[in-house]
Formats: C-alpha cells, structure tokens, sequence
C-alpha cells in the first residue's frame, strides 16, 4: 500500500511538482522561454517564406513565361499527325474513302479556326511582310495585344475549301506543317527575311547525288506549298503569349504532293530555314526545327 502511493504520488509529481513548482518538469519560466522561442522561430519561418514567394511573384510576369529553354529553334509539327499505325504518317488507299476521311475530318477540325469570316470577327488585318510589334511602354501595358488574320483561303487547295477531301482522293495529299509557338520568337533574324519550310525525302544512308536524283527525289515527286515558297509571314511574329494574344492564330503552311509514286514508303523530311540559316535542329529533340513523318499512298491500280 505504501509503495503504490509512493508510486502514485511520484506519477503525479511527473506532472505537477507543487514542491518545485515544476510542470512536467520545468517550472512557468522555463516554459515562457520555450514557448516565446517557438513563436518567434515560426514567425521567422513565414517571414522568409513570405518573403520567397513575394520575390517569386515579382519575378513573375503573367503575360510572359520567364524560362524556357531552346529559343530560337521552335519544334515542328504536321496535320493530319495520326495514321492508322501511329504517329507521324500518312497511309491510305485512294480507292477507299473510309481510309482516308479520318484525315480530312482532323484537317476539317484543325482548320475550323481560320475560317475567314471567323478570322475577320476576332483577328487584326496586318501589314504583311513584317515584324507586328507591340510593345508595353514602361508600365503601361498594350494589353490586350491584337493578332494577326490567318485566313483558311491562303491555303489556297489546301484549304479545304475549293478541295473538300485536301487532295486525298486524287493521291496528291495535302500536309499542314506548323511551327510550335516560341514567345517573343523573331524568326526572320536581323534581315527580316521569312522563314520558310523545305521538304525533301529523308535518306538513312549516304548516297551520290545520281543516286539520290533517280531515287528518293523522283518518289515524293514535285510539291507545291501553300502560301507559295512555304513563308510564314513576319507580321504573325513576335507572339506575346496565351494571355496577352488571346486570339493568336498560329501562321500555316501547307505542303501538296502533286506527284508522289504509289504504294511506296516516303520518308519525308519538312525542315524550317529562318534568318537566312537552316536550323540545324537539336539531335536531344528531333521536333526542333524539322519533322519527319511517312507518306503512304495506296492505289488498287
Ligand atoms: C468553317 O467553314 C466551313 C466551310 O465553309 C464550315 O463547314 C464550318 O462549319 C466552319 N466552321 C466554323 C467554326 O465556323
Ligand atoms: C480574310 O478574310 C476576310 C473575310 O473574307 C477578309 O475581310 C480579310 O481581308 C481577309 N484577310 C486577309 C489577311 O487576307
Ligand atoms: C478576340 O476575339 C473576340 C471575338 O471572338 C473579340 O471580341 C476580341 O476583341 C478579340 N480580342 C483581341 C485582343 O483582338
Ligand atoms: C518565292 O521565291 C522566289 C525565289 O526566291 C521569289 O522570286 C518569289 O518572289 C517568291 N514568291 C513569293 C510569293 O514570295
Ligand atoms: C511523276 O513521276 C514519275 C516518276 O515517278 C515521272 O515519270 C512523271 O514524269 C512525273 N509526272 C509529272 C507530271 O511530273
């Protein structure tokens, strides 16, 4: 009995000493300065935190992404960019519509935008054949920044419009080609000359020029690029961002194969040459600066 209100008494002691005045053992004094060290260490905490996220968001610009990586060589991409195998080809039979109407559904989708009437609501008639600046003076934003038209008829039979099937029924298909969107991007360099697509047959090994002449070359056949030489034009340049260019639409050029050789794979190799250079493109990122997709056209005869 003894023993257990010794025991009993030294539990309650653990709490509270009333000979010490200690509680838990410390006494008031002792547990002031913990606490007041807590407080203010947490206080600090949210200060520097604070502080970081101020700092942040004065770094931040919301009408422009601060870092990005690989300016000056924009990523490539074409449309239609889903064949029935994959990514990147185009493999049909002329014959069957049905091979080939998912193409032109995709092209009918990805057009849709840049009907003219659509262009003319929401887009800006531009001074072609330069650079459309619009610059924030000081801070004094121009913002909301205006956009250029990109008109579907510049596209020209490639548009959909006078050739609702893009050219794939005739076996001479129509490729979008379109360079991925770089804020603050100046294409054409110093010079202001446009940027422009070349599209040749891509070669996996290295040939003689006779070779190649009487190879590759005869089976993309001729092409035909809409609008003509493949230029994007410089007034869609510099694009200032999602949010400051809500109606951005992304310039387009459309390749026509006019005379490709049938049920035959065709490598082809879309490269873009801005500011008076060909963009060697980047061997980690094989969008950058070029595309290369397969071509497939199928014929019963
Ligand atoms: C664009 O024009 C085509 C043909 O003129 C029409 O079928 C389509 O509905 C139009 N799209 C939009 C979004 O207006
Ligand atoms: C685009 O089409 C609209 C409507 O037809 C026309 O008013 C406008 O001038 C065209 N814009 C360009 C840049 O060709
Ligand atoms: C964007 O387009 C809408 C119509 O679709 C138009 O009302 C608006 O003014 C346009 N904004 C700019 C900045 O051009
Ligand atoms: C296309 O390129 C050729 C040769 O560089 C040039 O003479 C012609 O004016 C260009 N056409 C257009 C519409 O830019
Ligand atoms: C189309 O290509 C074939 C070779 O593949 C060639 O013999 C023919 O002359 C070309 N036709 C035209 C109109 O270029």
């Amino acid at each position: 009995m003894a023993k257990d209100d010794g025991k009993g008494g030294s539990w309650k002691e653990s709490i509270w000493n009333s000979r010490t005045k200690e509680f838990l053992g410390r006494t008031a004094s002792s547990w002031g300065l913990i606490i007041l060290f807590y407080v203010a260490f947490y206080i600090f905490l949210a200060g520097v935190f604070i502080l970081t996220m101020y700092v942040m968001l004065q770094l931040l610009d919301d009408n422009k992404p601060k870092y990005q990586d690989r300016l000056g060589i924009p990523g490539m991409m074409i449309r239609p960019k889903h064949g029935p195998n994959g990514f990147l080809e185009i493999d049909y039979m002329m014959e069957d519509t049905e091979t080939w109407d998912m193409y032109v559904q995709a092209l009918d989708q990805f057009l849709s935008p840049y009907n003219d009437t659509e262009q003319a609501k929401k887009n800006y008639e531009c001074t072609p054949d330069k650079y459309f600046f619009q610059s924030d003076s000081g801070s004094v934003r121009n913002y909301p920044k205006r956009s250029c038209q990109f008109n579907r008829s510049i596209l020209g039979e490639c548009s959909g419009l006078t050739d609702r099937s893009y050219g794939f029924g005739d076996g001479q298909p129509c490729v979008i080609i379109k360079l991925n969107r770089v804020v603050g991007m100046l294409p054409g360099g110093k010079d202001g000359e446009a940027p422009f697509v070349t599209c040749a047959p891509r070669r996996y090994k290295v040939v003689t020029e006779e070779e190649a002449e009487e190879g590759e070359e005869d089976k993309m056949g001729q092409v035909m690029f809409f609008p003509p030489n493949g230029t994007y034009n410089l007034m869609y340049y510099p694009y200032y961002g999602k949010k400051a260019q809500v109606n951005y639409s992304q310039p387009l050029v459309a390749i026509k194969f006019l005379n490709v050789t049938t049920n035959t794979d065709i490598n082809v190799e879309c490269k873009i040459t801005a500011g008076g250079f060909q963009i060697k493109g980047d061997e980690k990122d094989k969008f950058a600066g070029k595309v290369i997709f397969r071509l497939r056209v199928n014929t019963r005869n």
